[in-house]
């Protein structure tokens, strides 16, 4: 990070014949001494050297403990906004401003940084929604905004290109506004689920595997529908009645709700797994109690220009026989199969909005269940999608485990994923703020 850049590392000047403190001799004295005579003179040129260069460790050291102190306490996703043109602090102003972004909500980065900065001196008695502005995340982050190592993966995901994803579509030079977004994801993404008519699901070894319901049958027409993400920043959120008080809520992979009730309520109605959940043996798929609740939808990303058949011969993790498995130790729960065109529909839009090459990886399971809500509820609330003032770099609230990628995404292009969702976001930035929250607008609502 930039904050930890060292601009300079003086070399020592000239040597000057003149007595260092008495402490400082003191303490070069214990290096030094003692001394052979015919050395003296040469210490004594040697023993200021020294002093220039102990000064200068010390010196080194306290800046390098500040910084690593400073770097640990941090999350990557620390105000973005902050190095957007917006503010142009001078660095050791940022670095102390970062410094004081730990503190309550009150001392925000804008009111807290010293006089005679840059920042234009009405910050100070500008509105509360206008410093949550610049709290929360940037619609227009980039990739500069990553940190150097997960910069790196992504230039390596885009060499890789796993999926043979060739984007043919056509970048929008201008930002396309809100409501012809919404009409994009509205009319090009196709939120369906495999059927039993769909070939080769259609053959006698799938024989009643698949529900028969479609799953817009069987949920009906939602109302409001909240989507929980799993990410750290949920601990102490005290959200969970919130959560629950929606008519249907969607969890993710192994997220439980079980001794985390206060913080992510305790209503599942939908659980989307990945594919990679399914099959491997660690997540006792088959036994966990944890997946017997509520609507499962598995998805499996083909190659991008996979139709079904091909994928159904070489998906990304062969789960398939685990599925049927599970149809039918538990036929009465419903279980759909995400139809694997769908992330790649969404990710052509994500692409098209978004100035610079994005991963060429399937969106994240967190994306693609807020579209699929957006299909089945009238209005969606998210949350900890985007980070609130509870940004972390623990990966989820259920584990303790640290890495800024799962804020800023290494695999999943995350970054753009975010960018977009808070493009559509029809609250306030102060909920994103305090809760993560992030209201859209689903797709019977939208006019196009
Ligand atoms: C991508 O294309 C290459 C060469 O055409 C092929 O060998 C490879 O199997 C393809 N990968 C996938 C995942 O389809
Ligand atoms: C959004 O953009 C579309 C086309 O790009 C335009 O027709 C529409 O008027 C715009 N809507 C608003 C609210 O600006
Ligand atoms: C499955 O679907 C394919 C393609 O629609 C069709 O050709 C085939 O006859 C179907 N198979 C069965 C057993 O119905």
């Amino acid at each position: 990070m930039a904050s930890c850049v060292v601009s300079h590392i003086q070399s020592p000047p000239p040597l000057q014949k003149q007595e260092g403190s008495a402490f400082l001799k003191a303490i070069l004295g214990v290096i030094s001494y003692p001394v052979p005579r015919d050395t003296v003179c040469f210490s004594m040129v040697h023993i200021n050297f020294l002093k220039k260069i102990v000064y200068g460790l010390i010196g080194f050291l306290l800046f390098l403990t500040i910084c690593l102190w400073n770097e640990s306490k941090k999350g990557y996703s620390v105000s973005l906004k902050l190095e957007s043109k917006n503010f142009q602090l001078p660095r050791t102003l940022q670095f102390l401003a970062r410094r004081l972004e730990t503190k309550p909500v009150y001392m925000t980065t804008v009111t807290s940084s010293p006089r005679g900065s840059s920042v234009p001196n009405d910050a100070r008695d500008r509105p509360w929604t206008e410093r949550f502005r610049a709290k929360v995340w940037d619609e227009d982050s980039s990739s500069k905004n990553l940190p150097p190592r997960l910069q790196k993966v992504r230039k390596n995901y885009l060499h890789m290109n796993k999926y043979n994803v060739t984007f043919q579509g056509e970048r929008q030079l201008k930002k396309l506004n809100f409501s012809a977004l919404l009409c994009q994801l509205a009319n090009r993404v196709k939120v369906t689920m495999i059927e039993g008519t769909d070939f080769p699901f259609n053959t006698s070894e799938w024989e009643n595997s698949l529900p028969l319901k479609n799953i817009r049958a069987s949920v009906g027409q939602l109302d409001t529908c909240a989507v929980v993400s799993s990410a750290g920043s949920l601990k102490a959120s005290y959200l969970g009645r919130e959560i629950d008080s929606h008519d249907a809520v969607m969890r993710f992979n192994g997220a439980p709700t079980r001794k985390f009730e206060q913080d992510v309520g305790q209503k599942t109605t939908f659980r989307l797994v990945n594919s990679q959940l399914v099959t491997s043996a660690r997540h006792n798929f088959l036994q966990d109690s944890l997946y017997k609740e509520g609507i499962l939808i598995v998805w499996d990303p083909s190659p991008y220009h996979s139709e079904i058949p091909e994928w159904y011969k070489k998906p990304d993790y062969d789960f398939f026989q685990k599925y049927k498995q599970y149809r039918k130790e538990n036929p009465r729960q419903p279980f759909y199969i995400l139809n694997p065109k769908m992330p790649w529909e969404l990710w052509d839009i994500l692409q098209e909005n978004s100035p610079e090459d994005i991963q060429p990886n399937p969106p994240s399971s967190g994306m693609l269940g807020i579209v699929i809500m957006m299909s089945l509820c009238d209005k969606v609330d998210v949350y900890e999608f985007l980070p609130s003032k509870r940004k972390t770099d623990i990966c989820y609230y259920y584990q303790r485990f640290f890495d800024s990628a799962c804020t800023m995404g290494a695999y999943h292009p995350l970054l753009f994923e975010k960018n977009m969702v808070k493009h559509l976001n029809q609250g306030a930035d102060e909920d994103i703020y305090l809760k993560g929250k992030v209201t859209v607008s689903g797709f019977r609502n939208v006019r196009c």
